[in-house]
């Protein structure tokens, strides 16, 4: 063969081929592909922004959903495979980066057995560590286990080295989140007494355990699916009703400090199915860097018999007269923020 075409050849396969175009809108509710053309796989999950990029970890739900043949409820479940992790310089177009946590298969008493469930990672950087550390819920198939599980890592795209699994304060831990005040203070917010009660939980200085300080917040109010953000000086909490995989109204309540006392104020959702949630759950609100006032609200768009398949509806948070808002749009960018 020709020399210049086998370097034709050559130049043409050295080329990154890339088969998805690049996203310029987000679309709530719609299939997001990553940057290979996938639909990305990372629910109820979170973000951390470091040093330019921002990383979404979430449950990597893969294979098929079953009702186990004992359930009394609507437990779906898919076999536990890890949490996988996405990064993106631009929160539209996310790069998979694998499974940062895999699910260990040889021993079916571990936390990350596939028979067990993992679900509502989150990462946190803890700048005097260097650590990446990311807690999360770890389940029996059954829901009886209630504990959270903490994993870390010296880089944000892992892997993750698991350390175990613990009832938090001696309490129930269910759907969770953790979150990183200005000062570095590290809290996880956990739906703890049978999910009547939501626990907020300071943390040791290495984020790995509680400290022993926490509060008891909403209670018997039963919410879960707790997302945390801070504006202005206040702390807001958006939670769901406990409604298993079926869609509920949301709530918004805001606290003066992290660990309370918190006042509910009602539902942020406006547009149509907004007492549904738009038909999704709350998981995360990530402010936008180098945006003012500007921070997405994740929720997702739960499809309890195909789990793998649910989707992610994304939209801004809006600041309307001093008052949280999240309208539903169809298609959006960053520029709705001013
Ligand atoms: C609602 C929770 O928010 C989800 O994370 C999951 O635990 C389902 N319940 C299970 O039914």
């Amino acid at each position: 063969m020709n020399k210049l075409i086998v370097a034709g050849i050559c130049f043409f396969l050295s080329i990154p081929q890339v088969s998805e175009a690049q996203h310029t809108v987000f679309e709530p509710g719609k299939v997001w592909n990553d940057t290979e053309g996938n639909p990305i796989n990372a629910h109820g999950g979170g973000i951390l922004y470091h040093e330019g990029t921002y990383y979404w970890y979430g449950e990597y739900k893969k294979g098929k959903t079953v009702l186990p043949e004992w359930a009394t409820w609507e437990c779906y479940r898919t076999d536990v495979t890890g949490v996988s992790c996405y990064s993106s310089k631009d929160l539209l177009n996310w790069k998979f980066e694998g499974i940062v946590l895999p699910a260990v298969k040889d021993d079916p008493n571990h936390d990350l057995h596939p028979s067990k469930v993992l679900e509502r990672p989150k990462v946190i950087y803890n700048r005097k560590t260097g650590k990446f550390v990311m807690w999360a819920h770890v389940e029996s198939a059954d829901y009886s286990k209630a504990c959270a599980g903490v994993a870390v890592s010296d880089s944000p795209a892992g892997p993750f080295t698991y350390l175990g699994s613990f009832r938090p304060n001696d309490a129930m831990s269910r759907d969770q989140t953790v979150f990183v005040d200005d000062d570095g203070r590290a809290y996880q917010f956990y739906s703890s007494e049978n999910n009547a009660t939501m626990y907020i939980s300071l943390l040791t200085d290495d984020y790995l355990k509680p400290s022993g300080r926490f509060t008891r917040n909403f209670i018997k109010q039963s919410r879960e699916a707790p997302a945390v953000f801070k504006h202005d000086g206040k702390y807001y909490l958006i939670t769901s009703g406990c409604t298993g995989w079926d869609p509920n109204v949301a709530e918004i309540a805001v606290a003066d400090s992290v660990l309370g006392e918190w006042k509910t104020i009602g539902n942020p959702c406006t547009g149509p199915d907004a007492d549904k949630t738009f038909y999704a759950q709350s998981t995360y609100v990530q402010p936008v860097v180098g945006k003012k006032d500007a921070y997405i609200a994740l929720f997702d768009r739960w499809n309890k018999t195909d789990l793998e398949n649910s989707l992610y509806v994304w939209l801004p948070v809006l600041i309307e007269n001093g008052k949280i808002v999240i309208p539903w749009q169809d298609k959006w960018n960053l520029d709705v923020f001013k």
